[in-house]
Parts: C-alpha cells; sequence; structure tokens
C-alpha cells in the first residue's frame, strides 16, 4: 500500500504536471489546477503576476490562457468606469440594523459589478469608527463589532452570491485619515481582537470572502503590508484565510518586507515587489521561492473558484443604470436615516395640514455625497428638495441655499480674457504632461473653469485630456465693489491661484480632491489679474473654480422659512469637506450653526436634516429645533426617501450603529487621538472602552446613544422567557419575548440583546451587544422574537489561549431598543 501510494506521489504527479493541461479541465477541482497552473508559470511570470498593472487589474497571462481580472472600487457604487448606481454610505447601511437589505446591496452591487466585468469589488469597508472626525466613517458601519460582523457578512454574502469576489478593507486599525500612511495605531492584543478584527474573521470564516486589502497604516509600529503577526500568524495561519491579501493602493513600502510579511499582491503597480528586487532576494535566500508560490496560488484559488477561468465576468443582462440596484438604494436609505428629535410630534407632517414648506441649505438641491475613491456619480439622483417637491403635490416648496455652494460659485464666476478686454473667460492651455513643460496640446477660452468632477465627464468632454496632464488658466477679474472676496478652487491632484501678484492658494502635490478657499479684501474699478494651474496625475482631471463677493445668503433663507408652514434645513458634509485623506472637524462647516439658529428663529417648525458620516457638534442649536434626521450620505435615492419618512409614507426605523457625543472631547478616544509631539504613534489607551462600551462605565453620557433611533409609533416588550437548552461546556439558550406595536404607524423596530457578565474573572465591558433583529409591527399587532445564545455570546479574547473562550458565572440577558433603553432582563448561570 505505502509504495502504491509512493509510486501515485512521486511518478504519477509529474507525469501529469508535465504533459498535461489539468488547469483548464473544468472537471477537476479548483485547488488542483491552481497548482497545476502555477506549476507552468516561471518564476518571472510569477513574480510579474503578484503585482497590479493598469491601475485597477491583475494582469493576465495570455500564453496561459489566464485572463486579467479587474478590480473596482466600492463600497457604495461600482464607479471606475463612470456613472453607476450610488447606494447610500456604508454608515447607513449599518443603520438599517437589516441583514437581510444589506445582502440586497452586496447582490446589487455585484450586478452592477457584473454589468462592467469587474471581477473584484474594493468592498466592503469594515473599519471600526473610533471618532466622529474619522474622514472615511462614512464608508464604515459601526462602533460595535458585532453589529459590524453581521453587516459585513450579509454584504460579502451578497457580493459574492453574484459571483464577485468582496474585499474586505482596511486591514487592520485604519481608524482615521490623519496622516494615514505613516502613523501607528498602537493597539493591544485583546482589544484588537475584542473590537477592531472581528468582521474581518467573520467576513472570512462565515462568507468566505476571497480577498483582504492592508491598510495604509501601521499596527504596532509595523506597517500592515509587512506586518507579520497580522497577516501571516493571525489572518492566514490562525483563521485559515486561503484567499489573496491586497496593498492599499500605493502602500506597500519594502520588496522583501512585504513578500515575507504577508502580502499576496501590490497595488496598484509592481513599485516594490518586482523582478528588480525580488529575485535577488530569492537568489541570496531572503525570499523563498515557495513564498512566491503561495502569492501566486492564492489569487489563482480565488479565480476558479469564483470561475473566472472558465466564464465572461460580463453580464449583459444587467443594465448599467441597474434599476434593481436603485430601488435597494431606495429601500436601504428608508430603513437606515435615523430620527434622533421630534419634539410634540412635529413629524410626520400632515400633508392635509401644511401648505407651505421652506426647504433650505446648501445640500437640499444637490446629490451629496463623502468623497474619496468611494465616490460615486449617479445616472440620476433625487435631491432633498426634488424628494419633498415630488411628495407635495398641493403644497408651496420654496428653496434658498442659505449659504452659497461651490457650483453656484464657480458657475456665476465673471473672468474676463486679459486687462482691458470685452472678451468673457480665461485663456487656457492644456499640456499633456504634468509639468506644464512645452508647447500646449490646446489652447481655447473657458468661460469657466469646471472640468471632471468624476472621471466620466471628463472623458465625455471630448479633446479635453483625460490624465497625466496639467492646465494653465490666465484672466482678469473686475469686481464691483470694495469689499472681501472668497476664491475657491476644488482639484484632484495639485493646484496653485495667483490673484494679482500673490499665491494664495498653493497645493501642488498629488492628493485626493481638496477644497482650498481664501478671502482678499479687492477694491472697485481694479482690474485683477488671475492665474490658476493644475496637474491631474493618475486620476482623471477633476478641478473646479470660481469667486464671488464674501457674504452670506440668509436673508433669502430666512424670508421664505418665515412665510412657510415648516422649514427644513438640510445642512452638512459633502464630498469635499467629509473624505477620504482628510479627517474632518467635529464642527459643522463654515455658517451652518448660524443658519439654522436664525431659521428656527423665523420658524419654530424647523426640521433639520443632517448629512455627515457620524456626530457632529449639535450643541448650538439641537436644544432650540424641535425636529432633527440624522439622515447620513443617503444614495442617489435619497431625496425620495428622506420625504418618504417625512411625510409618514415610511415610518422611521434607524438606529445608530454609533454613540454620538455631547462634545468630541467626551468621546474616549479623544486624549489620544492625535500622535502627540509628532510621534506617529497613536496608543488606543481606551482599550476596549470605546463607544458605548465607554459611556456604561462612566458619568459622562452620549447626546444619543448607541442603538438609539425614534419612531412615529411605540412598541412594548414583554413575556421574556429563557430555556437552556444546552449543556455544560456548551451553552445554548433559546430567548423569547413578544414586541407590540402600540402607536398609530405599522413600522419596524430594532430589538437589541446584550449580554452582562455579572461575576467577570477580568476587566470587561458592562454589556456587549450579541443579537438583534429588525422586525415588522402593524399597529395594534405584535410578535414573537426568538434569539439563540450559544456560546461565541459570552466569550471573549483569553491572550493565554490566543483565542475567544467564555467562563463559567451568572450573566445577566439584556433586551431593549437601544443600549440605554433596557425593557427586559433576565439572569442566567452558564456552566462550564
Ligand atoms: C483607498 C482604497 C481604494 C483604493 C483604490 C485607496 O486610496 O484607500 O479604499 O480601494 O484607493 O481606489
Amino acid at each position: 500500500m505505502i509504495k502504491k501510494l509512493f509510486f501515485v506521489f512521486v511518478f504519477a504527479l509529474p507525469a501529469v504536471t508535465c504533459f498535461s493541461q489539468v488547469y483548464k479541465d473544468k472537471n477537476v477541482d479548483g485547488e488542483t489546477r491552481a497548482r497545476d497552473l502555477l506549476s507552468k508559470m516561471t518564476l518571472e511570470e510569477k513574480i510579474d503576476y503578484i503585482a497590479g498593472y493598469n491601475q485597477f487589474y491583475i494582469r493576465g497571462i495570455e500564453r496561459l490562457g489566464l485572463p486579467e481580472i479587474k478590480l473596482t472600487d466600492g463600497p457604495v457604487g461600482t464607479h471606475k468606469d463612470g456613472k453607476a448606481v450610488a447606494y447610500p454610505a456604508s454608515v447607513l447601511s449599518a443603520a438599517t440594523w437589516d441583514t437581510s437589505l444589506v445582502y440586497e446591496l452586496g447582490k446589487q452591487l455585484g450586478r452592477d459589478s457584473r454589468a462592467r466585468s469587474v471581477h473584484v469589488l474594493l468592498a466592503p469597508g469594515v473599519n471600526i469608527i473610533r471618532s466622529p472626525l474619522g474622514g472615511r466613517n462614512f464608508e464604515y458601519f459601526t462602533e460595535d463589532p458585532f453589529l459590524n460582523s453581521r453587516i459585513t457578512v450579509a454584504y460579502v454574502k451578497g457580493l459574492q452570491d453574484q459571483k464577485v469576489v468582496a474585499t474586505v478593507k482596511h486591514y487592520a486599525a485604519n481608524n482615521q485619515e490623519w496622516d494615514r500612511n505613516n502613523v501607528s495605531s498602537d493597539i493591544d492584543e485583546r482589544t484588537l481582537h475584542e473590537i477592531y478584527l472581528p468582521a474581518y474573521k467573520a467576513a472570512i470564516q462565515e462568507a468566505g470572502a476571497g480577498s483582504v486589502m492592508n491598510s495604509y497604516n501601521p499596527i504596532n509600529g509595523e506597517h500592515a503590508t509587512q506586518n507579520n503577526y497580522l497577516n501571516n500568524v493571525v489572518l492566514k495561519q490562525q483563521w485559515k484565510f486561503d484567499g489573496f491579501l491586497m496593498s492599499d493602493w500605493s502602500s506597500t513600502y519594502d520588496a522583501v518586507a512585504a513578500a515575507n510579511g504577508g502580502l499576496d499582491l501590490e497595488m496598484p503597480t509592481p513599485k516594490h515587489m518586482n523582478r528588480k528586487n525580488l529575485i535577488p532576494a530569492i537568489e541570496s535566500g531572503l525570499v523563498k521561492e515557495s513564498v512566491i508560490d503561495d502569492k501566486v496560488l492564492r489569487i489563482l484559488r480565488i479565480i476558479f473558484r469564483f470561475g473566472f477561468f472558465d466564464n465572461p465576468q460580463y453580464d449583459s443582462s444587467v443594465p448599467l443604470d441597474n434599476p434593481q440596484g436603485a430601488k435597494a438604494a431606495l429601500e436601504l436609505a428608508r430603513a437606515g436615516i435615523v430620527l434622533l428629535k421630534n419634539e410634540k410630534n412635529l413629524l410626520p407632517l400632515d400633508q392635509t395640514k401644511i401648505k407651505s414648506i421652506a426647504v433650505i441649505g446648501p445640500n437640499a438641491n444637490n446629490y451629496i455625497s463623502g468623497g474619496g475613491s468611494s465616490y460615486t456619480f449617479p445616472f440620476s439622483s433625487v435631491s432633498v428638495l426634488q424628494g419633498i417637491k415630488d411628495h407635495s403635490s398641493n403644497v408651496q416648496v420654496n428653496y434658498a441655499p442659505g449659504v452659497p455652494t461651490l457650483n453656484e460659485t464657480v458657475f456665476n464666476a465673471v473672468f474676463y480674457t486679459e486687462k482691458g478686454s470685452n472678451v468673457k473667460g480665461l485663456k487656457a492651455s492644456y499640456f499633456p504632461n504634468t509639468q506644464l513643460r512645452g508647447n500646449p496640446e490646446i489652447e481655447k477660452i473657458d468661460s469657466i473653469v469646471y472640468i471632471g468632477n468624476g472621471w466620466h465627464i471628463a472623458a465625455e468632454n471630448k479633446g479635453i485630456p483625460y490624465d497625466h496632464c496639467s492646465m494653465r488658466w490666465t484672466g482678469v477679474i473686475r469686481p464691483e465693489k470694495t469689499t472681501n472676496y472668497r476664491f475657491i478652487v476644488k482639484g484632484f491632484d495639485g493646484f496653485r491661484l495667483k490673484v494679482d501678484t500673490a499665491m494664495v492658494i498653493n497645493e501642488w502635490r498629488n492628493q485626493g480632491i481638496t477644497t482650498r478657499e481664501v478671502v482678499l479684501p479687492l477694491k472697485a474699478g481694479v482690474e485683477y489679474p488671475v492665474t490658476l494651474e493644475y496637474f491631474a496625475g493618475a486620476h482623471p482631471v477633476d478641478i473646479a473654480f470660481g469667486w464671488r463677493e464674501d457674504k452670506l445668503l440668509f436673508d433669502e433663507a430666512i424670508n421664505i422659512a418665515k412665510n412657510a408652514d415648516v422649514a427644513i434645513v438640510n445642512i452638512g458634509f459633502n464630498e469635499s469637506s467629509e473624505r477620504e485623506s482628510n479627517d474632518r472637524p467635529f464642527e459643522l462647516p463654515e455658517y451652518q450653526d448660524s443658519l439654522i439658529q436664525c431659521i428656527v428663529k423665523a420658524n419654530p417648525n424647523t426640521i433639520v436634516l443632517l448629512n455627515a458620516g457620524g456626530n457632529v457638534d449639535m450643541t448650538p442649536w439641537l436644544n432650540q429645533i424641535p425636529a432633527l434626521m440624522h439622515i447620513w450620505y443617503s444614495g442617489q435615492e435619497g431625496g425620495t426617501a428622506v420625504a418618504d419618512l417625512i411625510f409618514g409614507k415610511v415610518t422611521p426605523s434607524g438606529k445608530l450603529p454609533v454613540s454620538f457625543e455631547r462634545k468630541w472631547e467626551d468621546n474616549p478616544a479623544y486624549p489620544y487621538y492625535y500622535d502627540s509631539a509628532g510621534s506617529k504613534r497613536v496608543a488606543y489607551k481606551e482599550g476596549l472602552f470605546m463607544g458605548y462600551r465607554y459611556y456604561d462605565t462612566s458619568s459622562v453620557k452620549p447626546q444619543f446613544p448607541f442603538g438609539f433611533g425614534l419612531s412615529y409609533t411605540t412598541f412594548s416588550y414583554s413575556k421574556l422567557k429563557v430555556k437552556n437548552i444546552g449543556t455544560a461546556g456548551k451553552p445554548l439558550y433559546e430567548m423569547r419575548f413578544t414586541i407590540k406595536n402600540t402607536g398609530n404607524y405599522d413600522a419596524h423596530e430594532v430589538a437589541q440583546l446584550y449580554v452582562k457578565p455579572l461575576n467577570a474573572q477580568v476587566v470587561r465591558p458592562v454589556k456587549e451587544l450579541k443579537k438583534f433583529a429588525k422586525v415588522f409591527i402593524q399597529k395594534g399587532q405584535q410578535k414573537e422574537v426568538v434569539f439563540t445564545l450559544d456560546a461565541d455570546a459570552f466569550k471573549y479574547y483569553k491572550i493565554e489561549l490566543k483565542d475567544f473562550d467564555f467562563d463559567a458565572g451568572a450573566y445577566e440577558i439584556l433586551i431593549g431598543t437601544s443600549s440605554q433603553d433596557i425593557r427586559l432582563k433576565k439572569n442566567i448561570k452558564v456552566k462550564k
């Protein structure tokens, strides 16, 4: 027998690999095919294979029939090829607490991907929301690891069921955008495993995520892309991840360290993991060839597992402007918008009584989203203003921005080509390089500067270079009054502005979309020369420039508010002020606090709609306004969803996936958020005690607690019955309780179950979320909810075991409608 096996392995296998093409045989299992294909690749081919090319591709190998693999960005739209369905922000998806809606989101993103031949979506983003300042909070889900895991698993399953690979990002602990490439997140082992890592683990072990993306930041002093502990020990050995680990874009720092540190794919180019660096390293023994083989094998394994080798990824049956996606976007927005305040039941508005509505605010008349690599241009969108108008056939709706918007500034800016000239516009020179070098390729007159705002527009704008180019605009401006004027430039990559002889804005560097403003005193009757220079590197051209008198537009807004039954003020951040690669302030953008205060004075029936990826400083106005809805970034259908909720067509059911502090200083991360004295290290000293885990132990209370959200109806909880159906060492409980809709509206409720250890043997949070359910109950009706709790609900990370485990003892089961509003309780004794 032994001899026979020996024959099979030693003699038969090489014979198969040399002469056959096992990898092409659809009847053979994927693992064998992947290994066979690997055995046919040269060392050079293997090294070339483990780095991206053409920005968003894994290269194909023609001689082996290996197709190229296309990647694109998520998490809120598959948008690298131009317009796409723009789904709500991820934090809104989490605020639905509805895993079936999130599964549907994943599914539609999968369909959108297939319509664009995309194999790998760079999503979901599952970093924990630690502070309201994080510029990408809107791309992430929550502060809580359990909610994070449930939402992540649903998203990944939905996506991968469409045969599109999910990329769980950014591994790990990328919780701030401030100096994100350099600042180390210093986190103790237990906190890492209990708070910051569970969603990755769940994505891999429960949903089979095919790919993971490393983060930009170092963790405990070692960059993610070469962090042996996180990549090799935890991800690959402990969790048994068998897919591939890619870098974030240009977050690889060292070829040998990354190769040995567990990185499988350097994106977007072979800057480090290339032949020049790796062949000598292999020859000298610094990197083993088997390490390179493992990386290639991981990618190939996923290619075979998802059928990319055998089947075309393109699905022509899905329209690019996918109507099912639009429907999912609407459902999510309806379910994830959170009603935070509703005094005297101002909402829902009664259309039979309301005759006029004043819609106010810079965000109300636009498609609003967070910015950066996730920014998605929808084919069409419904703004808040449009949504309200669509719902209000017999109601007079007036609009005033209150605060000028960038677009208005850009579109109304007047320039002349040169001193004394009556020709309107700026002289424009377009260069085919990024340094304004040599002769321009195009010279023309542009009446305003507004190109791009997403690459599809640049591509559609025939004749205008696409990327890797630069531009110069020159002309003069003629102020009509002697007063202050505001200049605004918004661009992707570098720009600089000269007014008169002074360089007033200078952002000449590669960077994500950035807005800069400057206010200058100018004199009437003087002609001021202006020169704007811009370059676009790898990213498509995206530049806008405008100037205007520096005054507010409150008067008009106050006026329409005074004359309306209700005022709706939509303020908050947008793609310029809340975005990747920048943190944002806790305070609202300029003048918005004052705008709200003025409007509520003019009309006490003021409803505030807030766009943000998380919490903001509400102290200047929260006590003065009767109603507040957190609408996050609610996607292309957001305006319809807002109107559905305002007019009571749908009852709000979103609940905060993040605790909202009264002031930033109340957040437990506040003292440690920035690296003190430029140390480039941020110690997460709050440890486990972040979010509600902190507020539960402190006298400091949040403004709005985790899990909170108002409804138009009321619910009563009763009849909690706990049945022990487990055995010693294998706890298993069935919890049954009844929720009754005791109000006047059919509605969804989110029931939340927290577990509280009563005699913990180590320091543990007071309570932790372990189950939740979103249930729809008609008015006057009731429903029984059943939760099953197993050992996982009682576990914590035991450092000595390097694993999760539970202790025997007494636990209290808390069931409520938010983390602070517990309605039912029961003690249980868990045996080991
Ligand atoms: C982001 C990633 C994104 C990548 C590709 C990076 O800047 O951090 O989330 O997937 O760009 O666009």
